[in-house]
């Protein structure tokens, strides 16, 4: 069982439900290994939210060659001004990989870009998710990273207490 006791809060935007849905399977396993996660559409949710808890996942959908998902751009705004030291953030993006030379997931890379210059910590590999040929290949990708990540962020809540 997990030992993280703060819990860990998924923001994201999605358009067609893409990335809403990868989010839920991430909140179920997280949720099976003990940690409490609270989901958040990004179009409504505060800065608030980010400057009163500790520990988040990030998520977009890009759209319209390369830009973030729409839904994702006043809370990113709000961002830029904030500091976020002693927060720790992973990534997930969804996109196509017909755009993988120049714009696959890009709107997940400018939030990531944004929140360390914020000072937020990043931890584990952003990972990245295309239109992949089943929905098995994505359930096995997303719960690998879901497992992997979440020891990541108990490091950070015990390298915090001591
Ligand atoms: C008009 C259009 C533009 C898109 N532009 C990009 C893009 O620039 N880069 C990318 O990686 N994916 C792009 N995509 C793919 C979407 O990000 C992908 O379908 C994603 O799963 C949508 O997730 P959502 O339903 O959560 O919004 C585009 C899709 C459409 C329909």
């Amino acid at each position: 069982m997990a030992s993280l006791t703060a819990p860990i809060h998924i923001i994201y935007a999605s358009t067609g439900g893409n990335t809403e849905h990868v989010m839920e399977q991430v909140a179920q396993y997280w949720r099976e290994q003990g940690v409490t996660v609270e989901l958040h559409r990004s179009e409504q949710t505060p800065l608030s939210v980010i400057t009163n808890n500790k520990y988040f996942l990030f998520a977009t959908s890009t759209w319209d060659h390369g830009a973030i998902n729409p839904f994702f751009l006043a809370l990113l705004k709000e961002m830029k001004t904030a500091d976020f030291s002693g927060k720790t953030a992973s990534f997930i993006g969804l996109g196509d990989r017909r755009y993988e030379k120049y714009y696959f997931c890009s709107g997940m890379t400018a939030i990531k870009e944004i929140w360390e210059k914020s000072k937020g910590r990043s931890v584990g590999v952003a990972l990245t998710i295309g239109r992949e040929p089943f929905e098995t290949v994505i359930e096995e990708m997303v719960k690998k990273w879901a497992d992997e990540t979440l020891p990541l962020y108990e490091s950070q809540a015990q390298g915090q207490a001591t």
